[in-house]
């Protein structure tokens, strides 16, 4: 049987359109969970929308339609940008589901029922942009005299009637916790933030809302909506069964990984940890955030006009330049900047050039010279057997980044290779070999081939289109396109289809 992987993005509020900030922590989730298909694993991938709560209400009412029009709206339009990012994922859900609303009803009877939830009065501090609860000592006083929050959003005073969740006892089973795995939260600057949060001493936390009603329903309680993010965060349990927990789905909980971004560290890898120990249910392996991305170096918002339509990117420049370039750029915990400048030079430099021109020069000198059969293996000098040797390691050192969310350092190894690959055909210079070494050309072009194989092979889940175009130019069945199908070696003798460039190069028509 094969190992299961779980992998999981935030869900997103559905109270505007989506923008690059979604679409790249789903383009890591789905690089991911790709990469575990290709290395032999069962894989349930999870995506979805977070449809409850004030912050929705409100852009309801702004746009002037019914809360569940608009979000099956808004919705709709986050499936079509996830599929138009080329997001593999196995299901999608909704919070607004039956499915969902019965396994939050079910999660909080068993916090309940272990008598960790009771009805109080909640005084204090809210962000609605956050939908998040704040100290007033974490806030910050303007000029004019009103407080935001750390975040920088707005916070107003809120008192009504809640019911409690006594995250305050949580504080040594959570740490226990952290402990006990060092592994949970990445990367461990987070970590170190979110133990000494919680060392700072824990809150009890209102977990039931009663002045606005789109929410789910807390059980047996009239007026009360549940908290969002307590409905929010269960999606991860719902799409894997709960409470059905003899369902076919619930073998992959508990999850291998949230991706998450770093605003939302606290909500998954302290309160989230905290109510499935309450619960009783089994709590995540990794929680992994990802920082943010600035345009042009300024911070995206609306009101300076420069959020970017993932969607339109894709447009513009292809949508594997895009996926490559947001797992590329920068690594996955800290921030960066979207420029175009930057997306073009990676896309023409390092993908156009360098790996494209690397195939294309091989390839076509097999369809000139060879008639485009594959030639066979031949005596390894030291110059082939070295190239080999560190395309062959491709997929052990993938499989290590992937694990830990480094993938910029695992396409840097990738692009050391493909580096390597131009060094070699460079100093081999087939072309003159044509002549004065016919068998020696036949045996340098098949080192290219079986170079690129593993690398195009572990580059499919950040480049899944192009990656399959250059698998089917290298002869490389679809069938054998698993990392566990390197260890075959292609059949010598078979014949290429004739070479067609990968990557175009994107010429910038304003300049
Ligand atoms: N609904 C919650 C998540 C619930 S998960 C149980 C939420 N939604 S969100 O739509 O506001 O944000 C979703 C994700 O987008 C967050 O992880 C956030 O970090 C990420 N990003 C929002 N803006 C971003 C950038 N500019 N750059 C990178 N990621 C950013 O929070």
């Amino acid at each position: 049987m094969k190992p299961t992987y779980y992998v999981t993005t935030p869900i997103y509020y559905v109270n505007g359109a989506p923008h690059i900030g979604h679409a790249y922590t789903s383009i890591a989730a789905d690089v991911l969970a790709r990469f575990k298909r290709l290395d032999g694993f069962d894989v349930f991938f999870l995506t979805g929308t977070d449809e409850h709560g004030q912050k929705v209400e409100k852009a309801a009412a702004a746009a002037g339609k019914d809360p569940q029009q608009f979000v099956d709206d808004v919705a709709a339009d986050f499936r079509d940008m996830a599929d138009k990012m080329g997001i593999s994922y196995d299901d999608f859900i909704r919070t607004t589901e039956p499915r969902h609303k019965a396994s939050c009803a079910e999660l909080w009877k068993r916090i309940a029922a272990n008598g960790h939830i009771y009805l109080g009065h909640y005084e204090g501090w809210y962000a609605v942009r956050d939908e998040a609860f704040y100290d007033e000592g974490e806030l910050t006083t303007r000029p004019d005299g009103s407080k935001v929050a750390p975040s920088g959003a707005p916070v107003e005073w809120v008192r009504e009637p809640s019911y409690f969740f006594d995250l305050s006892k949580w504080q040594e089973p959570l740490l226990a916790f952290y402990e006990a795995n060092p592994e949970f939260i990445a990367p461990s600057s987070r970590r170190n933030e979110v133990v000494s949060f919680v060392k700072g001493g824990l809150n009890d936390l209102s977990i039931s809302r009663t002045t606005f009603n789109w929410g789910i329903p807390v059980p047996d309680a009239p007026g009360h909506v549940m908290y969002v993010w307590l409905d929010a965060l269960t999606n991860y349990i719902t799409a894997a069964g709960f409470p059905d927990e003899a369902a076919d789905r619930w073998r992959f909980w508990p999850a291998d990984v949230h991706l998450i971004g770093k605003d939302i560290v606290r909500f998954h890898a302290v309160y989230w940890p905290a109510f499935l120990m309450a619960a009783g249910v089994k709590v995540p392996k990794r929680v992994s955030s990802n920082g943010w991305w600035t345009v042009e170096g300024e911070k995206m918002s609306k009101s300076l006009g420069n959020v970017i339509e993932p969607r339109k990117l894709v447009e513009t420049y292809g949508l594997d330049q895009v996926r490559y370039f947001f797992l590329r750029e920068k690594p996955f915990g800290a921030d960066g900047s979207m420029s175009h400048q930057a997306l073009v030079m990676r896309a023409n430099v390092e993908l156009a050039n360098d790996l494209g021109n690397l195939a294309q020069r091989s390839l076509s000198l097999i369809a000139r010279n060879l008639g485009g059969v594959l030639p066979a293996r031949g005596d390894a000098t030291e110059d082939d057997t070295a190239l080999l040797d560190a395309a062959n390691a491709l997929p052990g050192l993938l499989r290590d980044k992937i694990d830990r969310q480094v993938f910029h350092e695992g396409l840097e190894d990738v692009w050391k290779v493909i580096r390597a690959a131009n060094g070699y055909i460079d100093r081999q210079a087939p072309w003159a070999l044509r002549k004065t070494d016919p068998a020696r050309m036949a045996v340098v072009l098949r080192v290219l081939v079986d170079t690129m194989r593993p690398v195009a092979t572990v580059l499919q889940p950040f480049m899944p289109t192009s990656m399959a175009k250059m698998l089917d130019q290298l002869g490389v069945p679809a069938d054998a396109r698993q990392l566990a199908d390197l260890a075959t070696p292609l059949a010598d003798g078979t014949q290429l289809p004739p070479p067609a460039g990968v990557f175009p190069r994107y010429v910038d028509e304003t300049a």
